[in-house]
């Protein structure tokens, strides 16, 4: 009989990606993947460490599973705990002396090894102990992508491909260069052969992921060095590959290659996610960034030359240590210059291990919090001006899920805009499949006229399928 696991993702998109694939690898130990904890033989909490927040609510998770692993143990069942992702790596030690119930601790890097774990796991409770203690975090020498099986097949149209791992970087605030280790980056043939499995499975729309991904530097079959730019072409011969995006990039490594990929390449949709964390450059100094505001302007203009119709996103962090109200103000300045089509903006959170957690002009609480919502209220004010700008035009809309009414599909803009569709108005709609008379539209790029436009989505109508 096959056991059941239940892989909870907290993070950013790595997480998603790596908790997808932690499925593959346990597949051929007969595990599927459960929708609940309640039922499931093995329960993974993927991790966050990047701010306090994410971290603290992984501690609260594991109460509860403590409970439901006890009232499993009543019943005469067994259920494994593992911890993997960025506090595993972070803290995993800590997490094993704090929580007893934790059976497993992996990182990131070490989670094709999971067979080996789990059966370690079994072997340490098999006299009847109530929980294992095996930990796997270290950075091995050989990378995971070389172990880890074949994707099995991907539900949806648009899926994710990590291409690049790791940072070098170290931005005074980060803890990434430590949760991830150091910066890797993927064969291209590799990353190739991935993105046809996906587009063969149906996949229309792949989003390359990195924590650096735009220091994408692969080997190429001929023994080069392909940048992102080269690779996003190489991936652009992939018949039935749509769309291809891809985050998160860093401004120092926005190179030419890149930008005139968004110039040329049409699949590169005209979106993109460019974090600044901050206008100051006395602040981005103190980050650690390597990059002035000035240096951020050019390479915006250079993008919106190459690209006009270009949407830009970013990160802001607002209360670094000893962020002035001036420097604050040059963040305010630079958003009103950049005009965002979104962005996420956090307070500070000093993580243990980084400089700036230690830096003694740290910015109280009250200060931070008035910044965030000053900032916020602008970057919303820009991104309902970018919204309402689309009705009246059309766009082609990869169709995801169904929305919430009968008739209505979600999908997204080439801006990465939620759009929610109308098919009801299409007269063939009525198709064979009763409970699902859109299904022919899922999963499709589909012409839209936009009709409405909120601060977080769009309206539109279906003016002709594509595919
Ligand atoms: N590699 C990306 C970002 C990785 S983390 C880059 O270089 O931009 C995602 C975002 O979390 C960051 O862009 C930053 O805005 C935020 N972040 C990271 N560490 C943080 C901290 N200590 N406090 C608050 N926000 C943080
Ligand atoms: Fe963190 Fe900076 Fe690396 Fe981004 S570039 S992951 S913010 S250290
Ligand atoms: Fe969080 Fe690790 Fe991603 S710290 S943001 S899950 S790389």
């Amino acid at each position: 009989m096959s056991k059941k696991v239940f892989i909870k993702t907290y993070g950013c998109q790595m997480n998603v990606y790596d908790s997808k694939r932690m499925a593959d690898v346990l597949k051929p130990q007969g595990y599927v993947v459960s929708e609940s904890s309640d039922d499931a033989d093995l329960v993974i909490l993927n991790t966050c460490h990047i701010r306090e927040k994410a971290a603290e609510k992984v501690y609260s998770e594991i109460g509860r599973l403590k409970l439901a692993k006890q009232a499993k143990a009543a019943e005469g069942k067994d259920m494994y705990i593992a911890i993997a992702g960025c506090v595993a790596q972070a803290e995993g030690p800590e997490m094993m002396r704090r929580a007893p119930a934790i059976d497993m601790v992996l990182g990131p890097q070490t989670y094709h090894r999971l067979p080996e774990m789990l059966k370690s796991a079994e072997e340490q409770r098999s006299g009847g102990r109530m929980s294992a203690r095996v930990l796997d975090t270290e950075f091995p020498v050989d990378t995971k992508f070389d172990h880890l099986p074949e994707e099995s097949d991907y539900t949806g149209p648009a899926a994710f491909l990590t291409i690049q791992e790791g940072c070098d970087k170290f931005c005074t605030f980060c803890v990434v260069p430590y949760t991830r280790g150091a910066e890797y980056s993927r064969p291209v043939a590799d990353i190739v052969a991935e993105a046809k499995r996906l587009v063969t499975s149906g996949v229309v729309e792949i989003t390359l992921l990195g924590q650096n991904v735009n220091a994408y530097h692969g080997d190429t079959a001929s023994g080069e060095t392909a940048s992102l730019g080269a690779l996003i072409r190489e991936l652009d011969e992939i018949d039935g590959l749509g769309r291809i995006r891809y985050t998160t990039s860093h401004p120092r490594d926005m190179d030419d290659e890149l930008i005139e990929a968004h110039r040329d390449v049409k699949a590169c949709m005209p979106y993109l996610h460019l974090p600044v964390q901050s206008g100051s450059n006395s602040i981005l100094d103190a980050m650690n960034r390597k990059h002035t505001r000035e240096h951020y302007f050019d390479i915006i203009d250079r993008l919106r030359a190459a690209k006009p119709d270009l949407a830009l996103s970013s990160d802001f962090i607002v209360g670094f240590p000893g962020e002035t109200d001036q420097d604050f103000e040059d963040t305010m300045d630079l958003i009103r210059r950049v005009k965002y089509a979104s962005a996420y903006s956090f307070k500070y959170s000093p993580r243990p291990g980084t400089p700036a957690s230690i830096m003694e002009t740290q910015v109280p609480e009250d200060v931070k919090s008035k910044r965030l919502a000053a900032l916020q209220a602008l970057v919303n004010e820009h991104q309902l001006e970018f919204n309402t700008n689309s009705i009246g035009k059309e766009m082609d809309i990869l169709l995801e899920r169904p929305g919430k009414y009968a008739g209505q599909l979600l999908g997204r803009s080439p801006y990465l805009q939620a759009v929610h569709v109308d098919v009801s108005n299409v007269q063939n709609a009525l198709a064979e499949d009763a409970d699902n008379p859109y299904s022919e539209f899922m999963g499709k790029l589909v012409r839209v006229r936009i009709s409405e436009a909120g601060p977080n989505s769009l309206k539109g109508e279906l003016v002709s399928a594509l595919h």
